[in-house]
């Protein structure tokens, strides 16, 4: 240890007597200034770029209960080779809607010639990822209606070959979900699922499941065990969900509605996702929603890794890019009771409709909901006066929770600021705004909050994220130069940690081949994943916000921009330490000579880097770690250290006080 304080000192000596480019930071460690919130940093969940389904949701097969608006999407007849494509009738889809309403097709397989096997392949989303000596819970529902027909579940890789299998035996008389496991002898990243049917009589089967068993905390049907680890490496302090523009709806009646995304997963009603269709660029017709992971999964999953549950409600207005639908003003009565009973479901006590339903789905104890958002990104008056109803409905019945109302899609112009007239009047505690713009915008807006008013609400930048090219422009990329203009901005917003209470990325998660959307926070295939230099960004001021703003001058400026340089410092009153982050966006390197006042005569900390010599570099699947994070040590002499700033880089110190 002695050893490595040496060499540090030796180093902070050495670029001192460089002497010219040194950059003066003044730390006031000895007096705490605003409180940093512990929801500060927290991430945004949306359906999008194959996000739930194929994605978080561990799911493998696509279009499981046949209810795609076409049916057979996703699935092939087998055996393949033959042309006589169901010349038999042998398989066809079957209304079952006086069984199950909310789920009605199913398919009917006649088994006429039992020397001959007949099945189903599904496709999965992008193929099926397999891992070797990995188990895999299958199921299905299924009834028996004549003869006896046993099924062989597959397991194939990209070659056809098989590489896992099971047989179930029996199947039932009544609708009953009949499971298997199988246990798998290679890695695939596409591999596809064999249901083959044998014998001869007549069945009906739906829902059609193959979920890994090693999900995140081996919840049986649960969540992909590395994304969610992704989310929980980043100590989110909340979690926005479902969207986005998803919560609108292309129009009214596909909009998110929570209710239909709890209770048992058989009877959850599937809708198509918004994206769908929405790009034609990047068009993905397979792509609907089952909610298997619905509202209540994501209250666990937010209290699994401590991160407040911010849901965000329709308020009866579609999505203003698309069909505007509005519901009529005076007849919301549907939205606003959606809103009181989420907090029902969410906090209610078990003898209440809503609570017990939680109750039922195993979690009698309350979700702990704070925090409603009142509509996405939508404007005009036609919102505001929908947000007014609603909001005020809910503040009435739930004066604790807490409501975010929105301000449009642009982070200036003429809508942005016809919202902050309305909502200058209507008061909400917090507001969400969206910047997706480029790197330079974020360069330059540091400062957005530096003279902003102190008694207005206060700020949730809901969604941003750097466009390399421009938003929607297919051709982003997760590029340093995006990473560090957001990382320098947000030294902007932890600054002004009094008016800006929330902050997340968007969106958070895309599949590689699957997505609509660039750039994304974290991005993966069918076996793995990984954090974008964006992400590592989050990361760090996430891991290292501290509980207090502390003064960070240079020449008695805030650091915002002033020879590329920005800077943020505050306290973790837990930890007992100095936190101080440093963004270099220029292409040269800094001597920064720090002066912390408040410190003991020596005292030693960690410094964690990203510092990458082209701004135009990514990671990606492949090379997942080209953009990393390094740690080493740092020590300073009645709180001064001389040390080198390099060109286009991100440094945090934790420091012992
Ligand atoms: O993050 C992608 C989309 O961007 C969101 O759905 C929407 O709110 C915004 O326009």
């Amino acid at each position: 240890m002695k050893k490595i304080l040496q060499v540090c000192l030796a180093l902070s000596v050495s670029l001192s007597v460089l002497g010219q480019n040194t950059y003066k930071i003044d730390i006031d460690a000895t007096k705490t200034l605003v409180d940093i919130q512990p929801t500060m940093y927290g991430v945004f969940f949306e359906d999008i770029n194959f996000a739930a389904d194929g994605g978080l949701y561990a799911e493998l097969i696509k279009n499981r209960s046949f209810e795609f608006e076409y049916p057979w999407m996703g699935w092939k007849h087998l055996p393949e080779s033959e042309t006589r494509f169901n010349i038999q009738n042998e398989l066809t889809i079957y209304s079952n809607a006086n069984v199950n309403p909310k789920n009605p097709k199913v398919v009917r397989v006649e088994k006429r010639d039992a020397q001959k096997d007949i099945g189903l392949q599904n496709e999965g989303f992008d193929g099926i990822g397999f891992k070797k000596d990995a188990k895999y819970d299958f199921s299905a529902f299924m009834r028996s209606n004549r003869g006896n027909i046993t099924q062989e579940i597959q397991l194939l890789n990209e070659s056809g070959k098989v590489i896992g299998s099971a047989v179930i035996t029996q199947t039932p008389l009544n609708w009953s979900k009949v499971e298997a496991i199988v246990t798998c002898g290679e890695t695939v990243q596409h591999g596809k699922v064999n249901v083959i049917f044998k014998g001869e009589g007549q069945i009906d089967i739906d829902l059609i499941s193959l979920f890994p068993q090693d999900t995140w905390m081996g919840r049986k049907g649960g969540l992909r065990k590395d994304l969610v680890q992704l989310l929980a490496d980043l100590k989110p302090g909340f979690v926005r969900f479902p969207g986005g523009c998803i919560v609108e709806g292309r129009t009214l009646a596909e909009r998110y509605q929570w209710k239909k995304t709890v209770g048992k997963v058989e009877n959850r009603e599937l809708l198509i996702n918004r994206w769908n269709k929405e790009f034609s660029h990047r068009q993905t017709p397979d792509y609907y929603q089952t909610f298997g992971l619905g509202f209540f999964e994501y209250f666990q999953m937010c209290e699994d890794i401590g991160a407040t549950p911010v849901p965000i409600l329709s308020c009866g207005l579609a999505c203003q890019f698309n069909s505007s639908e509005m519901h009529p003003l005076e007849d919301l009565d549907p939205f606003v009771q959606d809103a009181l009973d989420l907090v029902e479901f969410a906090n209610g006590d078990i003898n209440t409709k809503w609570g017990a339903l939680r109750s039922e789905m195993g979690h009698p104890q309350p979700f702990n909901l704070k925090m409603i958002g009142v509509g996405n990104e939508q404007w005009g008056e036609e919102y505001f006066e929908r947000y007014k109803v609603i909001a005020k409905a809910l503040k009435n019945k739930y004066p604790e929770i807490r409501i975010i109302s929105g301000t449009g899609p642009f982070a200036e112009g003429e809508l942005f600021e016809q919202a902050e007239k309305a909502l200058t009047i209507l008061k909400p505690e917090l507001v969400d705004e969206h910047y997706y713009k480029s790197p330079q915008w974020f360069r330059e807006n540091a400062g957005r909050y530096d003279n902003y008013d102190r008694d207005r609400y206060k700020i949730f930048a809901g969604e941003y994220a750097a466009q390399s090219v421009e938003t929607v422009s297919p051709d982003n990329k997760n590029n340093w130069e995006c990473a560090l203009s957001e990382a320098a901005f947000m030294t902007g917003l932890e600054r002004n940690a009094d008016v800006v209470y929330m902050s997340s990325y968007a969106p958070l998660f895309a599949h590689v081949n699957r997505w609509q959307w660039t750039p994304d926070l974290i991005w993966f295939d069918n076996l793995s994943s990984f954090g974008t230099a964006n992400y590592l960004v989050q990361k760090l001021f996430s891991n290292n916000a501290g509980t207090k703003t502390i003064s960070i001058k240079s020449a008695g400026a805030n650091i915002s921009g002033q020879e590329g340089i920005y800077g943020s410092a505050s306290i973790d009153e837990k930890t007992s330490e100095v936190i101080v982050k440093l963004v270099n966006t220029g292409s040269i390197a800094k001597t920064i000579d720090l002066n912390i006042k408040g410190l003991a005569k020596k005292s030693i900390g960690k410094s964690i880097e990203i510092s990458e010599n082209d701004p135009g570099k990514f990671n990606t699947i492949e090379e997942p770690q080209k953009i990393k994070t390094k740690e080493s040590l740092i020590s300073l002499e009645k709180g001064k250290a001389m040390f080198s700033l390099e060109p286009y880089s991100f440094k945090v110190f934790r420091i012992k006080i």
